[in-house]
């Protein structure tokens, strides 16, 4: 946490090979959350992780588990994810019919509910519910890859998010997800997200995990100074 920003390292883009070492660093160098994409070759082109591999990282660390499910009906999923170890469940609003009960079986298990909105979903698809949410997930970029150009476009959807949020005294807190980096991990922050989501910008081939960690941190430490 820095400046009241917690970070959730995704990864998505972590060597597997090396996953424990990996998230045993990003650990070690203050990330919050490990964030885990779960992609079902439906909702977003690609498949990644499943169930196996977030027992895997429950065994590897204490730290918040943020279950980002990518998949179509994910209702019919939440239930292992949970078993799996997962602490936040984020399902996306534009692949769930029944948002109200998925929110009310995570919290039935004593876990933290997020919703997730694409870069061209409006806020008005989660008003309704914003009051139930521990989390709002904006998508930052469409999602399915790492890597990707941060979308400036949904900044002001952060800042309407926010005032919401703020105006009704709701506890949901605002993550943004997709193209963050030293350089957007400011502007995510001044709209008002209070969580970020970095893959590419923590696990890459140019500098270490806590490296990377630290610029991360050092460009959010800027932010309450006008940067
Ligand atoms: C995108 C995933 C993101 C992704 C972020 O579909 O939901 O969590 O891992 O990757 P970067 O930080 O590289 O944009
Ligand atoms: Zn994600």
């Amino acid at each position: 946490m820095i400046n009241g920003i917690k970070l959730a390292p995704s990864i998505l883009a972590a060597d597997l090979s090396r996953l424990g070492e990996q998230v045993r660093e990003a650990a070690a160098a203050g990330a919050d959350y490990i964030h885990i994409d779960v992609m079902d070759g439906r909702f977003v082109p690609v498949i990644s992780f499943g169930t196996p591999l977030v027992a895997a990282v429950r065994g590897i660390t204490d730290l918040t588990l943020d279950i980002h499910l990518m998949i179509e009906e994910p209702e019919r999923h939440i239930g292992a994810f949970m078993d799996a170890g997962g602490d936040i469940i984020n399902v996306h609003v534009e692949a769930c019919r029944h948002l109200n009960r998925v929110v009310q079986e995570v919290h039935a298990r004593g876990k933290r509910a997020g919703v997730c909105l694409n870069p061209a979903t409006p806020v008005a698809d989660v008003e309704e519910i914003l009051g139930e949410l521990d989390q709002v997930m904006v998508m930052a970029v469409n999602p399915g890859w790492s890597g990707q150009r941060f979308i400036p476009e949904v900044l002001p959807k952060v800042e309407h998010l926010r005032r919401l949020i703020d105006g009704a005294g709701l506890a949901a807190e605002i993550e943004v997800d997709g193209g963050i980096g030293p350089e957007m991990a400011p502007a995510a922050v001044r709209a008002g997200a209070c969580v970020l989501v970095a893959a590419s910008a923590v696990f890459n081939d140019r500098a270490s995990v806590t490296e990377n960690m630290a610029r991360l941190k050092q460009a959010l430490a800027k932010v309450g100074e006008g940067a």
